[in-house]
């Protein structure tokens, strides 16, 4: 009897084992089949053959896609997954789409996404040399080409990849609360420090004052122009401020450019400010950053090079998938001192390594291969492809500008910078919102809505290659409608 069950059960741990290796002919079946309907989407994505958004009910989406029966009962094969798969796509919110205006979130390009496929494939995080040779070696290279279009020497400065933005501004802030109070870490943050920032800033940076354990008060709002700029000529009364409330500024973080309008700080007068008084100036570049690569644009950046550390996000305009963040700092050697945790099963005193462990410079334990996904764009498109991506977006919402500009009833607060612009149609709060709601609802068009100086504007950020003259002629067409029903 005893043999007998020894025998079964080694048959079924075998078959379990054997259920559980790849079939590597299911894969690359399925990977077909995703491809296939994948490349279809894209494809009626950059015609606008389909909406660009479409926002069925969660209850409507989980029945259509029959996601609670797929939960507990399982029995996906290639041919459910494919029809689920075009299912699935059917209720998404398509970014290749030309009437996708809403949001800075990249249009993938496809090294991109062959890169999100490498990864989930061989699945190396890349914040340990041991567990990826190939991807940590990557985002080492990758930050030491960022680095050098910062204008910063690899030898001096340092960055890391992190998933997102606003876990990079987290980062940064935390280098520089390290620098001013480097006890911080083991015995609290010091109750006198503040983050001086206008209060358009991103509100990442907000959240990451209050996780420093500094409070969201100790955030001291800087003035502003009306276009909500940093007034440069008002930062010594900001700082006169801050000391009369017993605060001592650890970092003055400025835009480059401002999620709101798209608009540039004046880095080099902040500049002078910050080094006149030894703050730590960060600059939030996560949109910006990759006019670096425009010949023609990178004079908006003038003065970055003076930060101490900034962010740039290339999972907004150097078009991969999100997520892929860099936190790049001028004297490299301060950016680990943003962390100092032991974890003995990660962390040796010493070691012997062919390469280096980023995990001591981020937040993230586990993390993606990200820097693949840039390197790939890099390498399919040139830098000088991605410059020139960056210039075109840059130009065609210049000349949105002023099709807009031209129409009766539209007005822009500003010629734009970027690719970011905010205009309105008649000077209502609430009819902005609800042109905005009944265009999503309609489906061809996607615009996001923002406030600057206290008013309630439209806003569109063109990524896609796909968006055109025509597509804005439409789009006011559309909004004129839209405020025709609406009265
Ligand atoms: C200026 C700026 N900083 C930071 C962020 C946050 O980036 P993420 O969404 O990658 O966390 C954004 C996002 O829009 C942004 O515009």
């Amino acid at each position: 009897m005893p043999l007998v069950r020894a025998d079964t059960s080694s048959i079924t741990s075998l078959a379990s084992t054997a259920s559980r290796t790849w079939s590597v002919e299911e894969y690359a079946d399925a990977a077909q089949v995703a491809i296939e309907r994948l490349a279809a989407y894209v494809d009626a994505s950059q015609r606008g053959a389909e909406p660009a958004i479409a926002q069925p009910s969660i209850e409507d989406n989980a029945t259509a896609l029959g996601l609670r029966e797929l939960i507990r009962g399982g029995g996906m094969d290639t041919e459910r997954f494919g029809d689920f798969l075009a299912g699935y796509l059917e209720r998404t919110t398509r970014l290749h789409h030309p009437g996708s205006l809403a949001h800075q979130v990249a249009t993938p390009d496809v090294p991109a996404a062959l890169g999100d496929l490498i990864h989930g494939t061989i699945n190396n995080p890349a914040a340990i040399y041991e567990m990826g040779a190939a991807g940590a070696s990557i985002e080492v290279v990758v930050l030491d080409w960022m680095l050098e279009k910062v204008g910063w020497s690899t030898a001096e400065s340092a960055g890391v990849l992190t998933h997102g933005g606003s876990l990079a501004n987290l980062t940064s802030l935390l280098a520089a609360r390290a620098r001013v109070a480097p006890d911080a870490w083991t015995r609290g943050a010091p109750p006198d420090l503040a983050v001086l920032a206008p209060a358009s800033v991103h509100y990442s940076i907000r959240r990451a004052v209050a996780i420093l354990g500094l409070g969201e008060e100790a955030l001291i709002e800087l003035e502003t122009d009306e276009l909500e700029r940093i007034r440069v000529d008002r930062l010594e009364q900001a700082l006169e401020r801050a000391q009369a409330a017993g605060r001592r500024p650890m970092a003055l973080v400025a835009a480059s450019c401002a999620t709101a309008t798209g608009l540039h700080d004046d880095l080099q007068g902040i500049a002078d400010f910050c080094e006149r008084h030894g703050i730590w100036l960060h600059v939030d570049a996560a949109h910006g950053a990759s006019a670096l690569l425009s010949p023609r644009h990178r004079q908006l950046l003038d003065g970055i090079d003076r930060a101490d550390s900034l962010i740039w996000d290339a999972h907004k305009m150097l078009r991969t998938s999100s997520l892929c963040a860099a936190v790049l700092v001028r004297r490299g050697s301060e950016l680990p001192g943003a962390f100092h945790q032991e974890a003995s099963y990660l962390f040796y005193d010493e070691r012997d390594s062919a390469g280096i462990d980023l995990i001591g410079r981020t937040v993230e334990c586990t993390k993606g291969g990200i820097g693949l996904k840039l390197f790939l764009n890099l390498a399919w498109r040139g830098e000088r492809g991605l410059g020139e991506y960056v210039a075109d977006c840059y130009d065609k919402t210049l000349r949105f500008h002023d099709l807009i500009e031209r129409r009766p009833g539209f007005e822009c607060p500003y010629r734009p910078e970027s690719n970011i612009l905010c205009f309105r149609r008649g000077r209502d709060a609430g009819r902005q919102v609800a042109i905005r709601e009944r265009l999503i609802a309609e489906g061809e068009f996607h615009l996001s809505s923002a406030e600057m100086g206290g008013q309630r504007y439209l806003r569109i950020v063109p990524t896609a290659p796909a968006t055109g003259d025509d597509t804005i002629e439409r789009l006011l067409d559309a909004v004129e409608e839209a405020d025709r029903v609406l009265d």
